[in-house]
């Protein structure tokens, strides 16, 4: 059943995972050196503006501030929990909306947004489209929105059951639901959506597991 509604469920696990703990997976996984953010490291370089989807516990801001990044960031993080917890961390320098991607209204356009961690894979076919559609009017011409995510017909660490369509997992602090995205199932959404694909790279992390990469860009510039 395909649902507009966001799946309540994943956003009580991001309540209920205390940052450390997100920490300890990315470690685990291989995540927290930030193979993806090097991997796009010339982007982000030339970029000006920066809108990140769900901070988490604040890799990706790490990596901006270590990387000496001195133009605008923006965030979204919907739950109590890691909005409260990056506030904290970062009193000052960024702008940390507290809300879900599906009702966000972006303040800005960007030349680069990131959408990291297997985050879109939560997210229903239908949903994903209108999100897709709103990405892409928020890029800049020749802005580029930047996918990361488990590799095709991978399952997710912990999967506890799967239909034809989504996995469940369950991790420490409760359970995730994700949907059996392939790499032509994400394309054929974001080309609906004005988007086309500018690269796809699969790489691995130092963990062994194998990811996805995709920089997808406006397919014409809107009037
Ligand atoms: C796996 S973490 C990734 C964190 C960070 N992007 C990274 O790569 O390290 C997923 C993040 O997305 C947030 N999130 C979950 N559902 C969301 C939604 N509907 N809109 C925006 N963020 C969401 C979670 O709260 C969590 O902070």
């Amino acid at each position: 059943m395909d649902c507009l509604r966001p799946m309540p469920d994943n956003l009580e696990y991001y309540e209920n995972v205390p940052p450390q703990e997100l920490q300890k997976l990315s470690i685990n996984a291989g995540l927290e050196t930030c193979p993806d953010l090097e991997m796009i490291h010339p982007l982000i370089d030339n970029a000006k503006k920066i809108l990140e989807i769900g901070g988490g516990y604040g890799r990706t801001i790490d990596f901006l501030i270590k990387n000496n990044f001195k133009g605008l960031v923006d965030i979204i993080e919907p739950t109590d929990n890691f909005h409260a917890f990056l506030q904290n961390k970062y009193p000052h320098q960024f702008n940390i909306f507290k809300e879900l991607i599906q009702d966000f209204t972006p303040p800005s356009q960007y030349d680069l947004i990131l959408w990291l961690w297997s985050n879109v894979v939560e997210f229903s076919p239908l949903m994903l489209k209108k999100i897709f559609k709103k990405l892409c009017l928020a890029l800049e011409k020749n802005g580029v929105l930047v996918i990361e995510t488990m590799r095709e017909h991978i399952d997710p660490v912990g999967l506890e059951y799967k239909t034809a369509k989504t996995s469940l997992t369950r991790l420490q602090h409760g359970t995730l639901k994700s949907f059996n995205y392939t790499k032509n199932n994400i394309i054929t959404l974001a080309q609906k959506s004005g988007l086309k694909i500018l690269e796809i790279q699969d790489y691995a992390l130092s963990s062994g597991r194998l990811r996805t990469l995709m920089l997808l860009t406006q397919a014409h510039t809107p009037i």
